[in-house]
């Protein structure tokens, strides 16, 4: 029977080529074998690294942490197609993976929202970005199954870029698939579920389980269900215009966080409140490494103040505690952060404060005076600066918060805007940082804060715990093992 011996030979030379590609890294090896009864001989070439598809929402947090996690693939031997919004064709291109633009934009929808709806954006922003971003994913897809028929796909996926949804609610595949390829999640923020014993996504509250907190808890849950279950409907009514079989339900985030294979959080599980139930589908991968620098980055003058002062012995007079602020990328009224919190600061001759404005070519309002301890940047890489920081001012974007955790750096952090006071709540519940718990905190509770954190040793003691927590996650080479999972052997 030739068939049968020649299905035998063929699984026989797959479970080779599984072995070996988990053991080498190195380039392609043929090995000849001879089967003892027929004489023929069995060509063994591991197995071939899938193509890999990163999406991720149009906005610098959702696409930084793929572009990372697609650089170290690329260097790793992968083919990766980036599809991401125009602005960041040319960081795509610059770690060597194929830019696939998604022209969806929504600066135009900022300021929009209907008053009194506060899940607007989730709506219009986030939604409402369905349409495109399904269509660029499903042509992207077909697109490799007709250039590389024979290669495996795997997609990864920023949990808000939202052209999965469709596929995985029962919405036609891409054509030359006879199966959604796998799937692994990247969710760039807090693990945002809806359950009873965590407390609901938003204002921030204390995880603290207490009879009066949790019936709390749930009553702000009540009030909140028609307007989340406005935004599941709306999500809804996309993927069924999509062609989509099935209804999504639970809450936006849960939709989001359930898509995919696996679910990865690029953090650790101290800085999350503990899982209320098992979830097979979720691994924390720890933190991403810091980046180095561009080779061809240029410090600007004022660098060596910061270096001269590192490099001064702990006990020196002159050495000086480095206060690092920065509003991030997204919500940049100055007003709100780090101006006060340069005046907060202006007559300490101990200290260094160094403010980031989150945009090239930003400045402040001429009215403010920059005291003589501050040096103010319009755009500035976290991890050259965290490195030298004591303190951390920021309003609690996650991608920046993580960086803080992987510098070990504590924090004082002040936001409410989005998911920002629930990043407050968990980085205050892991013992990293002081939550200010208002998006305009003022002078006063900021120097408090940052006197609070410097004052304190436990602060920096956890900042390093946790870092080291992080690090032994391993996330680059984690996700590897992640992607040989899904992929391997099949
Ligand atoms: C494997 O077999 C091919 C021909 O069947 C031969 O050309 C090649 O040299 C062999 N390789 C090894 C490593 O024996
Ligand atoms: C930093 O230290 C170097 C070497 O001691 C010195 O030449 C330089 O002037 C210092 N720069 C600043 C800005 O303090």
């Amino acid at each position: 029977m030739p068939g049968s011996t020649e299905m035998h030979f063929l699984g026989f030379c797959n479970v080779l080529a599984f072995l070996f590609s988990g053991l080498t890294s190195q380039p392609p090896r043929h090995i000849n074998l001879t089967l003892p009864d027929s004489g023929e001989t069995c060509k063994m070439v591991p197995k071939e690294k899938p193509i890999i598809v990163a999406t991720a929402f149009n906005a610098p947090g959702h696409t930084a942490g793929l572009l990372s996690i697609s650089e170290h693939l690329i260097k790793q031997g992968f083919t990766v197609y980036f599809i991401a919004g125009p602005d960041f064709k040319a960081s795509i291109e610059k770690i060597g993976a194929e830019f696939v633009e998604n022209p969806w934009v929504w600066a135009h929808l900022i300021g929009k929202a209907t008053p009194g709806d506060k899940l607007w954006n989730l709506k219009h922003i986030f939604a409402d970005s369905i349409p495109v971003a399904h269509r660029v994913l499903k042509e992207t897809l077909e697109r490799i199954r007709r250039e590389k028929p024979h290669r495996e796909v795997l997609i990864l996926h920023e949990s808000f870029s939202n052209g999965l949804a469709p596929f995985v609610y029962g919405a036609p595949l891409p054509e030359g698939y006879s199966s959604l390829p796998k799937v692994i999640n990247f969710h760039t923020s807090i693990y945002a579920i809806k359950h009873d014993s965590i407390p609901p996504f938003g204002p921030g509250l204390r995880y603290d389980h207490t009879p009066e907190n949790l019936a709390l808890w749930r009553s702000i849950s009540d009030a909140m269900e028609p307007a989340v279950a406005s935004v599941v409907q709306h999500l809804n009514d996309h993927l069924k215009a999509l062609g989509a079989t099935r209804p999504a339900t639970g809450s936006f985030f849960d939709v989001l966080l359930d898509l995919g294979d696996v679910t990865v959080l690029a953090t650790s599980p101290s800085l999350e409140y503990p899982l209320p139930e098992p979830k097979p589908k979720l691994r924390f991968i720890g933190g991403l490494p810091l980046k180095p620098l561009s080779p061809t980055f240029e410090f600007p003058s004022w660098w060596p103040t910061i270096t001269n002062n590192t490099a001064l012995p702990a006990d020196s007079p002159d050495k000086k505690k480095l206060v690092f602020v920065t509003q991030g990328t997204a919500h940049r009224n100055y007003i709100d952060l780090i101006i006060p919190t340069i005046n907060a600061l202006a007559n300490r001759a101990d200290l260094l404060v160094v403010a980031t404005l989150g945009a090239r070519g930003a400045e402040l309002p001429s009215s403010v005076t920059i005291p003589a301890n501050t040096i103010v940047v319009d755009y500035f890489p976290y991890d050259a600066v965290l490195p030298h920081a004591d303190v951390f001012v920021s309003n609690a974007g996650y991608g920046g918060f993580m960086q803080g955790v992987m510098n070990g750096v504590p924090m004082v952090l002040a936001g409410t805007l989005a998911d920002k006071a629930e990043v407050c709540a968990r980085a205050e519940y892991a013992g990293v940082a002081v939550n200010l718990r208002a998006q305009n905190p003022g002078e006063d509770a900021i120097r408090a804060g940052v006197e609070n954190v410097l004052g304190q040793r436990r602060f920096k003691e956890r900042a390093v715990e946790l870092k080291e927590e992080n690090e032994k996650l391993d996330s680059l080479k984690t996700l590897e093992r992640i992607i040989d999972e899904l992929v391997g052997g099949q």
